[in-house]
């Protein structure tokens, strides 16, 4: 059993708890980050006792909003060669691989909604790759051939997959297209577009450093936009219905992951690449530790107690105060997943069991995390004692934008680490505490990504119980996956 109480802990250690997590190897192959924090905090910050948690309508709660996990992906050979009636026309493709140079004169600084260039890569099919390639795809021995052909394929895929999204957004209503919080998504979704049509198609080397180089510096970008996503579809709730948000968000979201998974492979394929090319190949690698970003032999514990850290540094930082916490079970269980889907989660979910747990002044229990592997799947609970969820809003909470926070924290107050009060958009801001109603419906795109699921049971007066099931990726049941 592993117990562990950071409250009143000095700010600075606080902080440390919060800093960028990294795991890098020799040959900075492997990396993840913590999702929901960032080291370039700033300090001046406003404590609130738990009392102020509560809302003015007598329901619980601040939300913090973390930054989506930052991780990028890949491809290899065999992905390529598509039997698949979704691929494009064969003229298409030919077409795309001249990577649009033929275009350039209607170059587009501003986006605009009558792009020809958006249009014309929409319709194509994207050519998705299942799961069980992707797995392939880091091990040894990488070739040349081989990575150069996964670059080829992404210099042709994210374009298609770019200008889908950017279509998507066309599709809204236009008035909540005017939104400064969905504009600025918009833009920076045409302007990769824009930079990744006119990419020449990677070719050599050379070619595949500058290419990495754009990817890494796009994924940047892109890594925060969340937040400006959620503030932006909070305010746009009574543009268009529920469900209709829910459509394109969901759509939105699976998308995001998807590219981010293929991006993120290929960057951690190159890295792997060039490190084994200067005998820089690490042990955990070699080990077969980690296939690009898939973590082998993932720490179930030891992610949920990083998690549970970095959530009560947040709660420090926010309210002055933390709840405990414990974890039990099988404490020792290790599984194959992306560290970064269960970092979200996890983050997400305690977040709003420490939140509820401090706003029902049930500061002395603490949450308990019990962990599990059954067969081929393990099990989280978070159980806390933070009041319930009440039966009227059960219904509600799977939906995007829908919360019981007071928006006092959004709307009057900066947040700390911005200087207008939105929320922390940016990859230098304080992670947002936001009350916009995303986390448990993104939570559950993620769990539901390769099969698994999120389900929360309320025990109305008391407390709440999360439950999270998730498959172990294994080769043979991600034959039929496609990303
Ligand atoms: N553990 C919990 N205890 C009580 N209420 C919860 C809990 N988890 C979620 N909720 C309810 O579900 C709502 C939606 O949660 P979420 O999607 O994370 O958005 P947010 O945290 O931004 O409000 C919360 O506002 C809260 O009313
Ligand atoms: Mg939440």
């Amino acid at each position: 059993m592993i117990a562990a109480s950071l409250t009143k802990r000095s700010y600075s250690s606080s902080l440390s708890s919060l800093l960028l997590f990294r795991k890098q190897t020799a040959a900075g192959f492997w990396k993840w980050r913590s999702l929901s924090c960032n080291s370039n905090h700033n300090h001046n910050h406003n404590h609130k006792d738990a009392k102020d948690i509560e809302s003015s309508n007598g329901s619980s709660s601040i939300a913090i909003l973390g930054s989506e996990i930052s991780y990028d992906s890949l491809t290899k050979k065999e992905l390529l060669t598509d039997a698949d009636a979704s691929s494009p026309a064969p003229h298409r493709r030919a077409m795309l691989s001249q990577h649009d140079q033929t275009t350039s004169d209607s170059d587009q600084t501003e986006p605009s909604f009558y792009s020809e260039n958006i249009d014309r890569y929409a319709a194509l099919n994207h050519q998705p790759v299942t799961l069980h390639s992707l797995l392939h795809m880091c091990e040894p021995p990488l070739t040349r051939e081989g990575l150069l052909a996964n670059a080829q394929y992404l210099c042709r895929e994210r374009p298609v997959r770019y200008a889908k999204r950017v279509k998507l957004f066309q599709r809204l209503p236009y008035i909540v297209n005017l939104n400064p919080h969905i504009n600025s998504v918009y833009k920076i979704y045409f302007a990769n577009f824009e930079e990744s049509r006119k990419f020449p198609m990677v070719q050599s080397t050379q070619d595949q450093e500058k290419f990495v180089d754009m990817l890494a510096r796009q994924s940047r970008v892109l890594r925060d936009i969340m937040p400006d996503i959620a503030r932006g579809f909070y305010e746009c709730k009574s543009y268009f219905g529920t469900e209709e948000r829910g459509q394109f968000l969901d759509q939105l979201i699976k998308m995001r992951i998807g590219l981010r998974l293929l991006t993120s492979q290929y960057i951690a394929q190159y890295h792997q690449y060039q490190a084994t090319l200067n005998g820089e190949y690490d042990r955990e690698t070699e080990n077969q530790r980690f296939q690009g970003i898939i973590d082998n032999r993932l720490h179930l514990a030891d992610m949920v107690h990083l998690c549970a850290q970095s959530v009560q540094a947040m709660c420090d930082m926010t309210y002055g105060e933390a709840p405990d916490f414990v974890i039990d079970g099988q404490t020792d269980v290790t599984f194959r997943y992306i560290p970064s889907h269960l970092h979200y989660i996890l983050t997400e979910l305690l977040k709003n069991a420490f939140r509820a747990t401090l706003a029902n002044h049930a500061r002395d229990t603490p949450v308990f995390i019990t962990v599990s592997q059954g067969s081929g799947r393990v099990a989280i609970r978070i159980r806390d004692a933070g009041g319930g969820i009440p039966l009227h809003i059960h219904d509600r909470i799977f939906d995007y934008s829908f919360t019981t926070v007071a928006h006092r924290s959004i709307d009057d107050e900066p947040l700390p680490g911005s200087t207008d009060g939105t929320l922390g958009a940016s990859s230098g801001a304080q992670p947002p505490i936001a009350g916009l109603g995303f986390g448990l419906p993104m939570s559950k795109v993620y769990a539901e990504y390769f099969g698994g699921s999120l389900n929360l049971i309320s025990m109305e007066g008391y407390g709440c119980d999360a439950f999270v099931e998730l498959p172990s990726i294994e080769i043979t049941k991600t034959r039929k996956i496609q990303i």
